[in-house]
């Protein structure tokens, strides 16, 4: 079997690293990676090849291989994108917009459709206020579709983009012998935690942060109130969610952009879990007004029975075992304790 060629853009971030070796734990793929960074010890010797730099400027260098799968992880979090607006919107959206465009034209050239898989996010979503937030309780697709931050806004355009470059590209749709065109899929995925990393520039921070912070023994004080609540999920769960949504036969997919979701808690919960497991952990609540802000706008949870229904979504860690059978035991491991 030939392998695939697979880019993974962004693949020092956190999904990158546990993306690249979920995909070299399959086998038959060559995974071309490209970041601003270099590549971190822990998946150096699984990639072919690194392109190390800024992909908007080094886009023609992308135009010499011919990708199967394109995962585009690269992007300026929530956070740290409203102290950047400018720079995020730059990742963000010129990234994806020059990568879609390349996906375009490969799929038109060699009649072989591209797939474009894309990390969406709940910042997608915008809640007016705590009512609206409690009342809508788990969120579909369609709805509150209106972002505070810029993240979330170019977040929900380049899913835009995405569907316009999969389905009416220059309107060759309308052809009489229309074009072939690039396969867009996108997961909005909510906070997500990880055992071996540590995001930045996020605003769903405050759980891994927490976390990671109780098991070395550290103080920690969280940015948002205790009662703040949205969904999260593992991070080896947000690799199979990509693996399941690149592997869906086309014709079961009826839409392009699927929520995900596992547990929904509480800042609150997540302390009392962590002083469970580290008896003495401090963790106190010092909310940042504008964090606090961009949280209370995102939902308590989403509705995901379409990913469900569609290519059989299911996570395996719900929170009991997110915490008993992932993050504990990978966490002592990690610092001794
Ligand atoms: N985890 C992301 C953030 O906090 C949301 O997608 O920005």
């Amino acid at each position: 079997m030939t392998e695939k060629s697979v880019l993974v853009t962004g693949a020092c971030g956190e999904i990158g690293q546990a993306l690249v070796q979920g995909l070299k734990a399959r086998n038959g793929y060559r995974i071309v990676t490209a970041d601003l960074a270099p590549l971190p010890d822990s998946i150096r010797s699984l990639s072919a090849e690194h392109v190390q730099g800024d992909l908007v400027n080094r886009i023609k260098q992308f135009y010499d291989y011919d990708f199967d799968i394109i995962y585009h992880l690269a992007a300026s979090l929530s956070s740290k994108a409203e102290v950047a607006t400018e720079e995020a919107h730059r990742i963000n959206v010129e990234g994806t917009m020059q990568l879609l465009m390349l996906a375009a034209y490969k799929s038109e050239k060699y009649k072989k459709s591209v797939k474009f898989l894309f990390p969406s996010s709940i910042a997608a979503y915008g809640m007016p206020d705590i009512e609206s937030k409690k009342k809508a309780g788990r969120v579909k697709e369609e709805d509150w579709d209106i972002p505070h931050t810029m993240y979330g806004c170019n977040k929900l355009y380049c899913e835009k983009l995405g569907i316009y470059h999969s389905q009416f590209y220059g309107q060759r749709h309308l052809d009489p012998n229309p074009p072939v065109m690039l396969d867009f899929r996108a997961i909005r995925f909510p906070g997500l935690i990880s055992a071996f990393t540590l995001p930045s520039g996020g605003t769903s921070d405050y759980g891994p942060e927490m976390l990671h912070a109780a098991a070395q023994g550290k103080p920690y004080s969280c940015f948002v109130r205790e009662d703040t609540k949205i969904s999260f999920m593992a991070m080896p769960d947000a690799i199979k969610s990509l693996l399941m949504l690149t592997d869906a036969p086309r014709e079961q997919l009826t839409q392009q952009v699927y929520n995900i979701a596992a547990f929904a808690i509480t800042a609150g919960e997540f302390r009392d879990r962590a002083v469970k497991a580290f008896p003495g952990a401090k963790i106190t609540f010092e909310p940042n007004p504008r964090r606090q802000g961009i949280v209370d706008s995102w939902p308590e949870d989403v509705d995901d029975s379409r990913a469900r229904k569609d290519w059989g979504w299911k996570p395996d860690y719900d929170v009991d075992k997110f915490f008993e059978e992932y993050f504990l035991p990978e966490i002592r491991k990690r610092y001794g304790k």
